[in-house]
Formats: structure tokens, sequence, C-alpha cells
């Protein structure tokens, strides 16, 4: 994908780097961090740090370095989501795309089920490129409503949406705001299922890349379910 150079600086944009792991990068934007992650922060503060400045100054793409693995053409990737905490959020990166594991609460898919269909574009995500094998308002697997897995770009111009869980932010519209995703770009807003608010520029829901379970906290981004 060709990105768009306000998109590319803003990769990094509410991405808030705390844990890093399996090549993973995962952030605080849930209000809820471990005691273990915390001293896992302390003694990875200097390469965070690092990753810290170069998000703010060097375009993202250019500056997060894939592994050897993930450089294979095609090369699918793993991820452990056991510790990732309810409201938390993983980033990797596969095929030169970020990828978004959202673990949602209940209070989450709640707000995705009774979510106001008009205010949705597609609700039922019917132009959403997507696996046939996810469905429904969560967009998931059946049985995996709990995670979501998102590519983490924005169907206008392929800005980073920031993760925007937080209930009720005046800024993106205080009561009516139930979590989601942000543009900053141009302003889209997307619901945490990924789908695309009405009357914003961004045409379609977030994509869903192929992805399978390898069990119960192993998620495989690059190998579809039917074929896992
Ligand atoms: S890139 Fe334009 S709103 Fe996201």
């Amino acid at each position: 994908m060709h990105y768009h150079l306000l998109c590319v600086i803003t990769k990094l944009g509410g991405i808030t780097p705390v844990d890093i792991k399996q090549g993973s990068i995962s952030d605080n934007s849930t209000s809820v961090v471990n005691t273990t992650r915390r001293k896992f922060l302390a003694g990875a503060t200097s390469v965070l740090g690092g990753i810290g400045m170069i998000g703010a100054s060097v375009p993202f793409v250019a500056s997060w370095k894939p592994s050897a693995k993930a450089k294979a053409a095609g090369a699918p990737i793993r991820i452990d989501v056991e510790k990732l905490e309810p409201g938390g959020r993983l980033v990797v990166e596969w095929r030169g795309k970020p990828v978004y594991v959202i673990r949602r609460t209940k209070e989450a898919l709640d707000a995705v089920a009774n979510f106001p269909q008009e205010a949705l574009k597609d609700s039922d995500s019917t132009a959403a490129n997507q696996p046939s094998y996810v469905s429904g308002f969560a967009r998931t697997q059946p049985g995996k409503e709990e995670y979501l897995v998102l590519v983490g770009l924005c169907t206008h111009l392929g800005c980073a949406p920031i993760y925007r869980p937080d209930v009720g932010a005046k800024d993106l519209g205080g009561d009516s705001w139930l979590g989601g995703f942000f543009c900053p770009c141009h302003g889209s807003k997307f619901d945490l299922s990924g789908r695309v608010f009405a009357g914003v520029p961004a045409p379609t829901n977030l994509e869903i890349p192929p992805h399978s379970y390898e069990t119960d906290s192993i998620i495989v981004i690059g190998i579809d379910a039917e074929t896992a």
C-alpha cells in the first residue's frame, strides 16, 4: 500500500508501547496494567525509549524493522495473547502492515452488540474486506468474540487509527462514544469491531486479516482458519 505522508508520520499516534514480546508491541491504552508488566517495563525502558524517539521523528514503516521471520514474504505471525489484559491491545507487523489485536471486555462486546445501526455505514460488514469465517457484530470466528483482529490502517487513505477505548471521551462525542478507533488524519471513527461510522471519509470497515487459533491463546496471523 502506498502510504499517505501524514499517515506515515502518525503511524505511532496513540500507540504507547509498554511491552515487546515475540516481535510484537502492546500499548497501554487499557486502564488496567498489571504489576508484572510494569516490572518488565522497567527493564525495557531503554529499548522502548528508543522506539518512542524514533516514532516521534521518523516514519513508522521505515523505522520499525521487522524480524527476519517477518521479512519473509507472507510469513505468518504467531501472537501469544495469554497476558493481554481485557481492554488491552497488541500491535504486530504482518506483511508490512500493523495488525491490532484487541481483547475486548464484556462491556465492549455489549457496546458493539447494541450499537445504533443507523450510526454505522455497514453494520453487517457486507462490503468489508474480511475472511468468510468471521461474521456478526463481533467480526470474529464463532466463540472467539473476545479477540478482535484488525489491520490497523484506515480504509480512507491508510493512516493508523488510534485505539480509543475510553467510553464517553469528550473529544470524540462524549456520551455517544462507546469506545473504538479514531483516525486523526481526516476524522474517521470506527466502533470496537472496526465498523466505520456513517458520515466520515473512510468508505468501509477496517480490514480483518486471515487468521486462525493454534490454541486458545495463540493467534496466527496469515493462516486462514479453514486451512489451519
Ligand atoms: S486516512 Fe483519512 S480519515 Fe483516516
